[in-house]
């Protein structure tokens, strides 16, 4: 089982006016590939500071962050954006579809950067929009969905290019319980069915249950629910 996401005491502070703003203080975490992962914790204690940091859209403050062994803020900034789109996937609580492309445009979106080829790329996101239901809404625009089919386009653009970590920030934070459900199910049925390593940040208890591991933040800390997430390197 290949480590997906290795973070070895990592910290993430901002400077403020009032002084430094300690949000996560030493956190060490080590994910393999097929491992599905809740992350819990009141409003504001740093769950989304995690994600991006996982994400690479953030730079710890000190610490080391490597995904698939590589330190990607190595890469260079051209690079970075590449290891990005091919290897991490993301889902926010608001789908971020754009508006005026059709469901399969944005399904397509990532693979414009030019990734796979580009026939490959078209059955894949067929087969995934076929896979979550959708095979029937290719053409429509996004205000033509409800919330729930949505998120479900949003996870298949995620997905298209396999990605080895998966990451979602109150995915189903805007849907209704039974949505809800759907979602966070498909999410870890596609997880599993892909050994892809997922985070995924909730407020949902019945959500969280579902996931075999939980993190939970408070105060800058992170908590396992087990060992397995423990992670320093030395
Ligand atoms: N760029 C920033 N500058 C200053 N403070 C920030 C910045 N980004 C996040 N924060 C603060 O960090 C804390 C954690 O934010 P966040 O990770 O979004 O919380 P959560 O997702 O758990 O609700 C919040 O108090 C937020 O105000
Ligand atoms: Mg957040």
């Amino acid at each position: 089982m290949p480590l997906v996401l290795h973070m070895d005491n990592v910290s993430r502070s901002f400077e403020t006016p009032q002084g430094t703003l300690m949000i996560l203080q030493d956190v060490s975490l080590r994910v393999m590939s097929g491992t599905a992962i809740a992350i819990r914790g009141p409003s504001g204690c740093g769950k989304s500071t995690l994600l991006y940091l996982a994400g690479t859209l953030d730079q710890p403050t000190s610490g080391l962050i490597e995904i698939l062994g590589e330190n990607p803020w190595r890469l260079g900034s051209g690079r970075l954006a590449s290891f990005r789109n091919q290897h991490i996937g993301f889902i926010f609580q608001d789908h971020q579809l754009l508006p005026q492309c059709s469901v399969l445009e944005n399904v397509l979106l990532p693979s414009l950067a030019g990734f796979g080829a580009e026939g490959d790329v078209r059955q894949r996101a067929n087969s995934l929009l076929e896979r979550v239901g959708l095979k029937d809404r290719l053409h429509h625009r996004p205000g033509r969905l409800s919330g729930g089919e949505r998120q479900r386009v949003a996870v298949c653009r995620a997905l298209i290019h396999q990605p080895s970590l998966l990451l979602a920030d109150e995915p189903t934070g805007n849907l209704d319980p039974v949505t809800a459900a759907e979602i966070g199910n498909l999410l870890l049925e596609v997880a599993a069915e892909n050994d892809t390593a997922l985070l995924c940040v909730t407020h949902s208890d019945v959500l969280a249950a579902g996931f075999p591991h939980t993190i939970s933040l408070h105060n800058g800390s992170a908590t396992f629910n087990d060992k397995t997430l423990a992670g320093q390197q030395r």
